[in-house]
């Protein structure tokens, strides 16, 4: 079974969330409203969930055909998917990508694409927005987004855990941790501790996981304490090698 719901964060960031009973994962997509209104996605979600996307927001005031810039933190269904939906809606959408990641979206969709730079920041909407790279955590292409309007991360699949978008009881790191064990979906931790050492120097007060609960009052103690879990673990990985 499938449920979905909209949350609004500090204002402009909304929230859709795609629970699937029979993976315990959810799939969020992010829509940030610039102070002129026009709408930046991040994530797109996978292309079966885009008509309950449309509806969702509807029900906040959004019409998808204002999403005039997508980001996709790399190249896999539930973060580009429904890029064709969105470009049927708004035929001036551009897309934002690794350089390996969008120049598969252009050759794939024809969609107008704009390469971002590690770490480099760049306005879209009138949102300065910087995208970090987290290169092999997960694919290659990896990247998450900083925001510093929020201070907010919007993290990809870094920092995910399993079960709903509600505030899980117990420790957020923790979990985490769990998930991360349970899932075995990270190539190497190694990848993962350096990812979090470039994130570690950002003022991040909220973080926007793309399967998960969002991480507010500890997200700082959630990189710190995720980046020594790193430290133990890669050590191991490199004896095992
Ligand atoms: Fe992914
Ligand atoms: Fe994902």
């Amino acid at each position: 079974m499938k449920s979905s719901k909209i949350d609004i964060f500090a204002d402009d960031v909304y929230r859709n969330s795609i629970f699937i009973e029979k993976l315990n994962l959810s799939f969020c997509q992010f829509f940030v409203k610039s102070p002129s209104g026009s709408i930046l996605c991040i994530e797109t979600g996978m292309r079966d969930d885009f008509s309950q996307l449309k509806s969702n927001l509807l029900t906040v005031g959004i019409n998808v055909g204002s999403v005039s810039s997508i980001v996709a933190p790399h190249f896999e269904a539930d973060e580009m998917g429904a890029l064709p939906d969105f470009m049927l809606q708004n035929q001036n959408l551009i897309a934002y990508a690794h350089p390996i990641c969008s120049h598969a979206l252009a050759d794939i969709f024809s969609v107008k694409t704009r390469l971002l730079k590690d770490e480099v920041p760049i306005t879209i909407n009138e949102e300065l927005i910087i995208p970090i790279f987290t290169k092999h955590v997960h694919q290659w292409d990896s990247l998450v987004i900083y925001i510093p309007r929020f201070k907010a991360l919007f993290s990809s699949d870094i920092f995910m855990r399993y079960g709903t978008v509600d505030e899980a009881s117990g420790s957020t790191l923790q979990g985490i941790i769990a998930s991360i064990e349970k899932s075995g979906y990270l190539p190497s931790i190694d990848h993962l501790y350096s990812a979090l050492k470039k994130i570690q120097k950002y003022d991040v007060d909220w973080i926007f996981p793309m399967h998960g609960p969002s991480i507010h009052n500890d997200a700082a103690a959630t990189i710190d304490g995720l980046i020594g879990y790193c430290t133990k673990n890669r050590l191991k990985e490199i004896v095992e090698r």
